[in-house]
């Protein structure tokens, strides 16, 4: 497995496996890999000849009070992780090779953006998107996988790559749980026991909502009521729960069509976020 720290180094090699007629799956990270990341990077597997890793924490998608400094990174165990999995190259550049000091070019999503996490983080997916652009033309994969913890993420890159014709199939890959139901996140690092045995509440939450769901609820009011008492119940504080369409990110007051039911919540100074889906 190679160690890229610089674009040319990843070009080299790219260019390299392209001459040979392979294709390349790229799984764009953050680091601290856990079992969520490597499903994504067994997917890429199937999808690929050759599998990339970026693993870069990227400081445009976080805002000025967030925890771009206390994010959690492992770069050894990552390492491990990914040679363990068979993950061909990991991209694992620093700020200045991502970043000229004068950059001044971003890439902005204008619809699908403006609600739920983009409310309460409103310059995030401009970073994401940003970023996850340049690690494409760098790359130049031909698949990228993206989990569906973060929907909202997903559905945006899904837009950008239509809307500016990327020539990049992007693979959305399920949402993986511990057995206890929490979403597996690099930020559940940041829970203290008592903090991670409340935030359940957030899941199970979801898990009552899709029960009523399943038992004929269709008000949109009422299930996300049900998502939002379970986590003030557990002593959380609310950022949001909503029922949006599933592709537009459009409010849903009945749910007669494909929607996503999305919670995000703080325990402690830790915002998490989950979702799941509801098909009528
Ligand atoms: O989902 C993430 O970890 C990040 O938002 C991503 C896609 C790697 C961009 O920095």
């Amino acid at each position: 497995m190679e160690i890229l720290r610089t674009i040319e180094e990843v070009r080299k090699l790219a260019a390299r496996w392209r001459q040979a007629g392979e294709r390349i799956a790229l799984v764009p990270t953050m680091g601290y890999l856990h079992a969520g990341h490597l499903s994504l990077v067994k997917e890429a597997k199937q999808r690929a000849e050759r599998t990339v890793v970026s693993i870069y924490v990227n400081p445009t998608q976080f805002g000025p009070n967030e925890d771009l400094d206390k994010y959690p990174r492992d770069f050894a165990r990552d390492e491990a992780s990914c040679r363990e999995h068979g993950v061909d190259a990991v991209f694992y550049p620093d700020n200045a090779v991502m970043y000229a000091p004068d950059h001044s070019t971003w890439v902005v999503e204008e619809s699908l953006s403006q609600t739920m996490c983009g409310l309460s983080r409103p310059t995030h997916f401009r970073g994401v998107t940003t970023v996850v652009l340049k690690l494409f033309n760098i790359v130049g994969c031909d698949v990228a996988v993206f989990g569906r913890k973060d929907a909202q993420q997903a559905l945006i890159i899904q837009r950008m790559v239509r809307d500016l014709n990327i020539p990049v199939e992007i693979v959305v890959a399920p949402l993986i749980r511990e057995e206890d139901g929490l979403a597996l996140s690099s930020r559940n690092k940041y829970l203290n026991a008592d903090e991670r045995q409340r935030a359940l509440s957030i899941s199970a939450g979801l898990r009552s909502a899709a029960s009523q769901f399943d038992a004929g609820e269709r008000s949109a009011e009422a299930l996300a009521a049900t998502v939002r008492t379970a986590i003030e119940a557990a002593g959380g504080r609310v950022d949001y729960v909503v029922v949006m369409a599933r592709t537009t990110l459009r409010p849903l007051p009945l749910v007669n069509a494909p929607a996503v039911l999305a919670a995000a919540a703080f325990f402690g100074k830790t915002r998490l976020i989950d979702n799941i889906f509801l098909d009528p």
